[in-house]
């Protein structure tokens, strides 16, 4: 299992390039499976996450071609509905085929995804909108099972405006028949990209990026090609990683766009900001600031962010409290950034975090892909050195990021049982 050594303070400086959005290219690569054909889809991230949902579209029938940051996906003879629990539970992400094989095949078999390292991860958004588009949908050995005669539009409001549930109503309901209005619909960028790929497709949906999506249904979809947006997760952690080490770093190939909130808290906190159109240099400007931030759906601060926020946090000048409303349990890399020295109190779903003047290296042990993001923000900011333990997770969302780092001059490298790369 490999392991990170980082030998934390040196200052970042230097100039990385964004990859494309983990979270967009699931969804999408789930989305081939609406119509038969050959796509081509580019900026797409290595990642372990990305090989996970290729391996679930074979198991299903397609043939996926990995390409230089590209995939072709030929679903013309897929032919098996079905997510096994092996990959499921190990990508919830999965559950995204469920609109797609149920939209085509009128039938769908796919695992429930069972607990998740930072609490219940609810999925019952997603079953109960298959269920207003007419599907009808049991449980079999920890399967949903779901069929329909035909998918109907329908007008669905969903209690939490779910990333993953408006997502898979969307695909479904893209050959439904009728109309379909999703009311408070994630505005996420990455489910805008998605509905971008699907309107390529053939599909017809307004409203992406608000609150309301109305989707009518269409007979029948087509192949398209597609270029994934930045991923902006990797693009705040880069970020976070210049400001937290005291350096200066650029980042290209990016969408400022999709940062504002992450952007303005890292001003907050002490950031010199120069953004262009696809690039954002940063430069730390003294002491860190300790900056309060609640997560919120888009265009709020993102969850996905909370975990390397608490990091930078630690080593703030004054006290700082962070919230987590999307995730209240989420909050398993803080015993992990105590051990470097962090001082943090979780209350419910808050921390409140007392910067210290230095943290210093140690082994910690990630356990989960922002966690351990967090993990190596700190452990690059800390006097001495620290191994990162099971960075498999950050592998799932993260592409070569030791190699990026180390662009940057730091000094991290990945070994696997004692070897060094
Ligand atoms: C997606 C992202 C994940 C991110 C999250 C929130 C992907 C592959 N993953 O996950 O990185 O942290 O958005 O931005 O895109 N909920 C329900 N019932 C449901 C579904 C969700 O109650 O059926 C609740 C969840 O418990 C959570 C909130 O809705 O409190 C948001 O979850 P959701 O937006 O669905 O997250 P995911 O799509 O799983």
């Amino acid at each position: 299992m490999d392991k990170f050594i980082i030998d934390g303070g040196v200052p970042l400086r230097g100039t990385v390039t964004i990859s494309g959005s983990k979270n967009a290219a699931l969804p999408i690569m789930a989305a081939t499976l609406l119509a038969p054909g050959v796509y081509r889809i580019k900026n797409v991230p290595r990642l372990r996450d990305v090989r996970t949902m290729a391996h679930l579209l074979r198991i299903i029938g397609a043939k996926v071609e990995f390409g230089d940051h590209a995939l072709q996906i030929d679903t013309r003879h897929a032919d098996f509905p079905e997510a096994p629990y092996e990959l499921v539970k190990t990508m919830r992400a999965s559950m995204y085929v469920l609109g797609p094989l149920l939209a085509r095949w009128k039938r769908a078999r796919v695992s429930l995804p069972g607990g998740c390292a930072w609490g219940p991860r609810p999925v019952d958004l997603h079953l109960r909108g298959m269920e207003k588009l007419g599907g009808r949908l049991e449980l079999d050995r920890g399967y949903i099972v779901a069929r329909a005669r035909e998918l109907t539009g329908a007008h669905i409001y969903l209690d939490v405006a779910s990333v993953g549930a408006t997502g898979n109503i969307m695909m479904a309901a893209t050959l439904a028949e009728g109309t379909t209005i999703i009311e408070n619909a994630a505005e996420e960028p990455e489910i805008v990209d998605l509905g971008h790929f699907l309107q390529q497709m053939g599909a017809r949906i307004q409203g992406l990026g608000s609150k309301t999506i109305q989707i009518q249904g269409v007979t029948e979809l087509h192949p398209a090609d597609y270029t994934i947006i930045p991923d902006r997760i990797e693009a705040g952690t880069f970020l976070v990683a210049g400001l937290i080490t005291g350096g200066t770093v650029t980042l290209t190939r990016c969408r400022p766009g999709h940062l504002q909130e992450v952007l303005a808290k890292l001003q907050e906190a002490g950031a010199e900001l120069h953004v262009t159109e696809e690039s954002i240099s940063l430069k730390a400007a003294g002491e860190i600031r300790p900056t309060h931030v609640t997560t919120a759906v888009y265009p709020g601060y993102p969850t996905d962010m909370q975990a390397q926020w608490i990091a930078l946090m630690s080593l703030a000048r004054g006290s700082s409290v962070v919230t987590d409303t999307i995730y209240p349990d989420r909050f398993t890399h803080v015993p992990e950034l105590q051990r470097l020295g962090a001082d943090i109190i979780l209350k419910n779903n808050s921390a409140f975090v007392r910067g210290v003047s230095q943290l210093k290296g140690a082994p910690v042990m990630s356990t989960d892909l922002r966690a351990s993001a967090s993990l190596v923000l700190a452990a690059l900011a800390a006097a001495g050195r620290s191994e990162v333990l099971r960075v498999y997770h950050i592998d799932r969302g993260y592409e070569r990021i030791e190699e990026k780092l180390q662009q940057l001059g730091a000094r991290i490298q990945r070994v696997d049982d004692g070897k060094l790369y």
